[in-house]
């Protein structure tokens, strides 16, 4: 039995199949409708969603499966003072599948030691957010027709946010693919991801009208709140950087821009309606690797 609780669970084979899968699922979603009748995915959401949480359970109810699920623990056992593991292992008794979102890092790494059914990371603190990974690599992968030989430009909070720490990780396994790593000193790249990369392969700066010049992938992303324990410091850095279509003169014609959403004010809705902005597109296409995703565990589950 296998869980994704990183990025690099899987490997580049395994990727490109899920991808390929989520390909197959886009051009004809009528032949999955009824793959996963009878399976139940459980979505334990210690933290709060909307994209993740919605597309797992729109994603197994497309395949014609249930769902059962908590949103914060207030109504649950939790709030009765039962432990992370008991949780757990109940759930696992009910379920097919785990999906975990969790304020704690490694939450679902300990889950997946403690459960009976595999177990999806759908966000672990500030660590790791494998699943949307998939979807970025979905998105880029359809937009501009390759994964390798991009430049990817990361901007913002790349301290806290854990889109970017498994996105960055997941890049690096394709071919001549180079970082630009746009931040204020405060929320740069942790050193543990800079090391994995190899040298000369990226490069960091404050300078977004830099990162814009050079995109062919521009990736924001918003400046993560929660995760500050000085709230001055987030009332500082909150809106260090603004894409608006004044920025956005300066971009590649054939570029695109994420973002992994929720967006506060960090791209500027008029760039909306820019052809390149691709971030209502990946929250579509979210819900197709998803439901790749959720076959690939069940198929490793049957050997
Ligand atoms: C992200 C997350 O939860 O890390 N949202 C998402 O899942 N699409 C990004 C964020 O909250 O900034």
């Amino acid at each position: 039995m296998r869980h994704l609780t990183e990025i690099s669970d899987f490997s580049k084979g395994e990727i490109y199949t899920i991808l390929s899968v989520a390909n197959d699922i886009i051009a004809n979603e009528g032949s999955f409708v009824d793959r996963m009748k009878g399976k139940v995915m459980a979505t334990l959401f210690y933290e709060p969603s909307t994209r993740t949480k919605f597309s797992f359970e729109s994603a197994m109810h497309r395949l014609g499966g249930g769902v059962i699920g908590f949103s914060g623990t207030d109504s649950t056992s939790v709030s009765k003072g039962e432990s992370f593991e008991d949780t757990v292992r109940t759930v696992a008794c009910y379920s097919d599948v785990i999906v975990m979102r969790h304020y704690e890092q490694y939450a679902p790494m300990k889950a997946a030691s403690y459960s009976q059914v595999p177990v999806i990371n759908a966000g672990d603190g500030g660590n790791q957010h494998p699943t949307q990974t998939l979807t970025d690599l979905l998105t880029i992968n359809q937009s501009m027709g390759r994964l390798d030989n991009l430049k990817i430009v990361l901007v913002g909070d790349l301290k806290y946010g854990r889109t970017v720490h498994s996105l960055v990780k997941a890049m690096n396994k394709y071919e001549n693919n180079k970082f630009v790593f746009v931040s204020p000193s405060e929320l740069k790249m942790p050193d543990y991801i800079k090391e994995s990369l190899d040298e000369g392969s990226y490069v960091e700066t404050q300078d977004l009208d830099y990162g814009v010049k050079e995109a062919d992938v521009l990736y924001i992303t918003r400046i993560q709140r929660e995760r500050f324990e000085d709230k001055n410091q987030y009332e500082k850095l909150k809106d260090v950087y603004i894409l608006d279509n004044l920025k956005m003169k300066k971009a590649k014609e054939e570029m695109i821009i994420l973002h992994p959403l929720p967006r506060v004010n960090e791209i500027a809705k008029e760039v909306d309606a820019d052809p390149r902005a691709k971030y209502f597109d990946q929250v579509k296409y979210g819900m197709y690797v998803r439901m790749a995703l959720l076959l690939k565990l069940e198929e490793l589950r049957g050997e």
